[in-house]
């Protein structure tokens, strides 16, 4: 067999040593236009994880790599004047011209042909070979010139970047947020060898040109960088080597192969230098090659099959390098955060690490996070303990003059079970067993403020006496026997009104006993769905004050807070949406023209409203759709509903149209609310696949929303708080009745998560550093 390798970078050096191994006869050249000891970069970073891996798949290579590398396990995060360090992260830096010279000396003793400056440009010198892999790194020339085939997606980032080295010793992972007269700038620097750390400098494009960064060469601005991080440098050199300030491209190929050749490495997808993956996912390429050319009867099935195994793992990594760009691009967000709730999001940020996660590493570093939280509580009023915190999920929270106990809010469901508008029974044990089971705030469903605003005949309603009189014995109940507050969500359902009850098909219209429908526009939903009127101003005024209408029942019935829907496609979203409103006169047009008529009701509510009692909107904050709203539109949204006196929005997204395309995941729309939050200076709820305890505490303690609701989640688990206190060991109230229950599980939770602590302890092997700090600790004196 015979293959050629074009590229002598670590994706084509390992493919190249693997491959050899697994057929000893093959006749395998790597092509390379650089000399042999001509190498970019600095160091280059794995996990242990990764090293595992490596163990398996080739040990001498690996064990002259682990020979070379430097291995540390903090992580440390200055920022203002502090420093944060978080320990039993596992990773280990090594030089990248090292770790090139191993893999070259390592192929050559296999019998590998190593042909430096060889440029290759027309692969058709190998028309002989079986398998052509294309290893030519970022700027593919070959991905290039079949672009048409392998259709590479180019995402150049915002952020600025320069990779540089530096003799300054460092015995963590280090991130430096350094603020300077032109704006923020990041520092990413760790050591891979004895005197040398690799520093990767970021900023935002504007801080860039302040800083006067455009058109110096590279020593010019690795000296204006020596002088920002000075004081951290401590007189030690700033190294260069093709430190250009750049974009980054994120690279995502829809397809890898084309007949025998193979995309490896950056040629075929990269991933943000944040979570230090570029070098490990080129390597890891090599050994899914090399895997699927072992299992394969073919050179094509092994292709193929390489193409199928892999993407999965390098979208999940490109994912999670997605998250923690976008966070570093966002850094102005949070930078008037509390020095150790700023490290806390920095952690956090890719979704790997979480609250639970890092209160078994760094128990005191959360308690620090426990208690910064509790301090702004405390500054709000409330004689919360700071010394010995509850977590940010059993924090208090004050909206205008309502007072949550905790932070977990049951979201607005629909039912689809009411009789004319009239909640029932079902409804009273639904809700009054949620509230009973801890939630601090929870939310009606979509209650419906006329009969023909409803979304199917099962909605519920309050524009009528008997419904008001039932929701009275509901939010009775849920005072009389919890500490639960009680939110009313009000809506119009707009062109997804008189459609079919949730189990019967969801969004689907009546077929028949169906009513008129309204919207911004007069387009359907589903192309078979009724056609809406477009609204006229005597329609919005009616719906306007059948709003108001429904408000001041809502108030006779006790509802402690009021949230207005205007999302999810439902009428007030349909003016929103430039998707779905397209009119031509003053409630149209323009964001400021396509919020006139929600901000009008909005403001008619707040009006009707009690001033003590507070309100919130809920909002789609983006459509997934082309041409829709986007969290940048969000944030204006959030601010307009600000100023005419919202408290607290609610950021959901989508379901707007039809054709969206959401990105679903965990916690997917907590971005969302972060930016709005963050940005608008507003209170936020966020919502949508949060599903554990770990994960609210882990998007309040780092400031991403205020609140945490929660749908699905408390459709089967009304106890979900009460559970979640017992982990915690937080204070939660519980009805007399049930008060043995309450005290079983919380004794028995303490000895729970005790038990599993040390399990996760125990199976966790020690990482390389432990174990080099292990073997290197003196022995102790007998
Ligand atoms: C300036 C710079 C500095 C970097 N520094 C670091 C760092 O310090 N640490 C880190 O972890 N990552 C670093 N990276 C990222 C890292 O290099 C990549 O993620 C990783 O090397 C990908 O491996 P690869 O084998 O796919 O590509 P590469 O390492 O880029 O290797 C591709 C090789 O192909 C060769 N080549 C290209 N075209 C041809 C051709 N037509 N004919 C013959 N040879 C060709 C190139 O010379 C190169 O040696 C850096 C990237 C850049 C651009
Ligand atoms: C059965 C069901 C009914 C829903 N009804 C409403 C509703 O009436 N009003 C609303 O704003 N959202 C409604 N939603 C959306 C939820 O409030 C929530 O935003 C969504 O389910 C995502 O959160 P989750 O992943 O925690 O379930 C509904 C969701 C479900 C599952």
């Amino acid at each position: 067999m015979k293959i050629a390798i074009i590229g002598g970078g670590p994706a084509g050096l390992y493919s190249a040593i693997l491959l050899k191994k697994q057929r000893p006869g093959a006749d395998i050249t790597v092509y390379e236009r650089n000399r042999a000891d001509d190498t970019f970069g600095f160091g280059v970073v794995f996990s242990d994880a990764t090293l595992d891996n490596f163990e398996k798949y080739d040990a001498p290579s690996y064990r002259r790599i682990t020979q070379e590398f430097a291995y540390w396990d903090d992580i440390a995060v200055h920022f203002r004047g502090t420093v944060h360090r978080v320990g039993g992260n596992g990773f280990c830096g090594c030089s990248r011209r090292t770790l090139l010279l191993i893999l070259q000396e390592r192929a050559r003793e296999l019998g590998v042909t190593l042909l430096f400056e060889t440029d290759i440009d027309d692969e058709a010198r190998f028309a002989d070979a079986d398998l052509v892999v294309l290893a030519d790194g970022i700027n593919s020339r070959f991905r290039d010139k079949y672009i048409e085939h392998f259709q590479p997606e180019v995402d150049l980032r915002s952020n600025m970047f320069a990779w540089m080295g530096s003799t300054r010793p460092l015995d963590a992972f280090t991130f430096i947020f350094q603020e300077t007269e032109w704006g923020p700038f990041i520092a990413h620097a760790y050591q891979y060898e004895v005197g040398r750390s690799t520093w990767i400098f970021e900023t935002d494009p504007v801080t860039f040109k302040r800083a006067g960064l455009e058109g110096l060469s590279e020593k010019q601005s690795a000296d204006r960088m020596a002088g920002i991080f000075g004081w951290f440098l401590e007189g030690h050199q700033l190294l260069i080597n093709r430190s250009m300030w750049r974009n980054f491209p994120m690279i995502r190929s829809k397809r890898w192969v084309k007949d025998n050749m193979v995309l490896l490495g950056d040629a075929k997808a990269t991933a943000h230098f944040s979570i230090g993956s570029g070098t490990k996912l080129a390597m890891e390429d090599a050994i899914a090659l090399a895997d699927a050319m072992h299992r394969a009867p073919t050179v094509e099935a092994a292709l193929q099959q390489y193409e199928e195994g892999r993407r999965e793992e390098v979208e999940k990594t490109q994912h999670a390098a997605d998250v923690s760009l976008v966070w570093f691009e966002h850094v102005d967000r949070f930078w008037n955060f509390d020095p150790v709730q700023f490290a806390f999001g920095v952690m956090t940020r890719a979704k790997a690490i979480t609250y639970d996660n890092l209160t078994l590493r760094a128990p005191d570093f959360v308690a620090d996070v426990d208690k910064a939280f509790a301090r702004q509580v405390r500054a709000r009023g409330f004689d919360v303990d700071v010394e010995k915190p509850a977590s940010p999920m059993f924090q208090p929270l004050r909206l205008r003059e309502m007072e949550l106990s905790n932070r977990a809010v049951v979201s607005p469901m629909c039912m689809y079970s009411a009789q004319e508008g009239v909640p029932g029974d079902f409804h009273l044990v639904h809700y009054g067993s949620r509230a009973v089971g801890g939630a601090g705030l929870m939310f009606t469903e979509m209650t419906c403020v006329s009969r023909d605003a409803r979304i199917t005949p099962g909605c519920t309603g309050l524009w009528n006496d008997e419904q008001e009189a039932a929701w009275r014995r509901i939010v009775d109940f849920i005072h009389a026997n919890s500490a639960a507050k009680i939110g009313l969500q009000l809506g119009h359902a707009g062109r997804k009104g008189a459609t079919k009850l949730m189990w019967d098909g969801m969004d689907r219209p009546l077929e028949q006993g169906g009513w008129d429908v309204l919207s911004a526009s007069p387009i359907p939903y589903f192309p078979d769905s009724q056609v809406p009127r477009e609204m006229d101003r005597a329609a919005m005024d009616a719906v306007k004050a059948a709003f108001v209408a429904s408000a001041l029942r809502g108030e006779r019935c006790g509802f402690d807070m009021l949230e207005l829907h205007a999302a999810h496609g439902y009428l007030l979203a349909s003016f929103i949406s430039p998707l779905t409103n397209q009119r031509n006169d003053a409630y149209g047009g323009s964001l400021e023209g396509r919020l006139r008529f929600p901000l009008e009701v909005f403001e008619a509510l707040r009006a009707a409203w009690p001033a003590h009692k507070p309100m919130s909107v809920r909002i789609s904050a983006t459509d997934w759709a082309e041409g829709g709203v986007t969290g940048d539109d969000a944030v204006d949204i959030a601010r307009a509903f600000a100023e005419a006196g919202v408290d607290l929005v609610d950021v959901s997204t989508g379901q707007t149209v039809r054709d969206a395309q959401p990105v679903y995941g965990r916690m997917f729309q907590t971005p969302f609310s972060e930016q709005v939050r963050n940005e608008a200076r507003v209170a936020t709820m966020c919502v949508g696949n949060i599903t554990t305890s770990d994960q609210v505490n882990t998007i309040l303690a780092a400031g991403r929303a205020d609140l945490v609701a929660l749908g699905r989640p408390h459709l089967v688990d009304p106890a979900f708080t009460l559970k979640a206190a017992a982990w915690y060991g937080a204070e939660i109230s519980c009805p007399p009745q049930y008060l043995p229950g309450k005290e079983q599980i919380f004794r028995n939770s303490i000895r729970d998560r005790q038990d599993l602590d040390d399990l996760k302890i125990k199976a966790k092997p020690k990482t390389r550093a432990e174990l080099k700090a292990e073997a290197t600790k003196p022995l102790a004196a007998e």
